[in-house]
């Protein structure tokens, strides 16, 4: 049965089960800030933002130690109580909700919140899990580095949450994914054992590589503690270009031109509909259209560099000259300044709050080899107009890298809910496309619980029958996050 089908609370144990009781031993242990029981206390641990899900828990358990992590493992491991671990509680699937049957403890690591270490020689950063993307980036950038995982949440995210769903993001094009920033994990695992994993080498051949099993694991295996991340130079020049151009071959052949011309100048690289940018302009207060003329296509390019004299806008004005003379560029604008670039980012990072606020939408976050990205926008937009006639395509995000939110806001003229009760019908039209372009139906947002049912169709057969087989030896009771990533 469908995740979002209400007919499902709770699927994970049979009612007749008997509940299991909070151990005393908890209390004692986390002491009154690090135990909260209380309704009122506990409902903003219980859903999730994009409100797909509604859970229930005995508590939310709120360790402010690796230690207490563990043994508050341990207490529910010996108490048969499931742990949904959670840390900003930002996701885009349901990982971080508790099911609906109330058996389960919500495992908060927000009190362990702080950068044990910082070294720019080394160029890494050791958070624990708790602390947020935003303030490790800050931190970073205090001693005059810079740790590059940038997204929308990541004022509320956190270290632990975006190693542990693996997430991408703006840079991702530059500086890889969550995974490619990590050098060291420390987890607790489903018995209780704390495995310290912080090793800072950038070379550790030694056998299967554990950590890498945790990063977009999403809980189910064990519980990021704390991680020792990959830290960079600080770029001191940048530029953000806004275009029109004429069509999505346009987009992706600009992004050739940059590669070709100097390929370590680009830090992101992202695609908008027409449509998009509208809802942008209409919805958010200040966000207006850089450029003259409204157009079907735009791009966004953020240029940047280690060195404080590099010529980047003689770098964007080379490539958009040859691009306006072949028409794939139509107009552009080069921010120029610090607030004109943020203005220029303003209308991309405003994309999902102007969707939510022009109705109902449905998300599909999807991946296709970077040359497949215009057959995607295309096709996918298609299909979905053809399934639900006035269905409107908002397909935007991270073209460098191959990664587009091919979203779709509902028609003017239909019910929200009636929309939204044929998300899976739009989802699998969507993944229909997907597949046949050689992608995947989960890029960088991962399973958690929208994504489960889809699992046993794309990774069905050797690869998921491994990752069962990983999950029994690790955690035989089940106990861990239970209901997401496998089906
Ligand atoms: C983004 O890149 O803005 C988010 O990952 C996309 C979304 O909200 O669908
Ligand atoms: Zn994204």
């Amino acid at each position: 049965m469908r995740p979002l089908d209400p007919a499902r609370p709770g699927a994970e144990f049979p009612l007749t089960m008997n509940a299991p009781v909070l151990p005393d031993a908890l209390a004692t242990l986390l002491g009154p800030a690090g135990i909260l029981t209380d309704p009122a206390d506990i409902a903003p641990a219980l859903s999730d933002w994009r409100s797909l899900y509604q859970g229930k828990a005995m508590a939310v358990l709120r360790p402010a130690s690796t230690e207490q992590v563990a043994a508050c493992v341990k207490a529910c491991a010996a108490a048969g109580i499931p742990i949904v671990p959670q840390g900003g509680n930002t996701s885009m699937v349901g990982g971080a909700t508790p099911s609906e049957d109330g058996r389960s403890v919500v495992l908060s690591l927000a009190r362990m919140n702080r950068i044990r270490a910082l070294d720019p020689v080394d160029m890494t950063m050791t958070a624990e899990a708790g602390v947020v993307v935003k303030t490790a980036q800050d931190a970073a950038a205090d001693a005059n580095c810079l740790f590059p995982l940038s997204f929308g949440g990541e004022g509320t995210a956190t270290v632990g949450g975006v190693l542990s769903t693996n997430a991408g993001g703006n840079t991702t094009v530059r500086y890889g994914n969550a995974r490619e920033l990590m050098l060291g994990l420390e987890v607790v695992l489903p018995d209780g054992q704390i495995w310290n994993g912080l090793r800072r080498l950038r070379k550790d051949n030694t056998g299967y590589a554990l950590r890498h099993l945790f990063v977009g694991a999403e809980g189910t295996l064990g519980i990021v503690t704390a991680a020792t991340l990959r830290l960079f130079a600080r770029p001191r020049a940048n530029e953000v270009l806004f275009c029109s151009v004429r069509d999505e071959d346009a987009a992706l052949n600009v992004f050739r031109r940059f590669r070709e011309a100097d390929e370590t100048a680009i830090r992101a690289f992202e695609y908008m509909s027409g449509v998009g940018v509208d809802f942008a302009v209409k919805h958010i207060p200040g966000v207006t259209l850089p450029v003259a003329d409204r157009a079907d296509h735009y791009i966004l390019v953020d240029l940047a560099s280690t060195r404080a004299d590099a010529d980047l806008q003689g770098l964007a004005e080379q490539v958009l000259g040859a691009a306006l003379e072949e028409g794939e560029v139509l107009d552009a604008v080069i921010g120029g300044n610090e607030a004109k670039r943020q203005a220029i980012w303003r209308i991309r990072e405003e994309h999902p709050e102007a969707q939510r606020k022009e109705g109902a939408s449905v998300k599909n976050d999807v991946s296709v080899p970077v040359s497949k990205v215009p057959e995607l926008i295309r096709r996918a937009s298609a299909a979905c107009v053809a399934l639900i006639p006035g269905t409107r395509p908002v397909p935007f995000g991270h073209m460098g890298d191959g990664n587009i939110h091919m979203n779709l806001e509902q028609p003017v003229d239909m019910d929200g809910a009636a929309f939204l009760a044929r998300s899976h019908d739009i989802m699998d039209t969507v993944n229909a496309v997907v597949r046949e372009l050689d992608g995947s139906f989960s890029a960088e947002h991962g399973i958690g619980r929208l994504k489960t049912d889809m699992m046993e169709a794309w990774r069905g057969g050797a690869e998921l029958d491994a990752m069962q087989r990983i999950k029994a030896a690790l955690d035989p009771a089940g106990l861990m996050n239970p209901g997401k990533v496998l089906p």
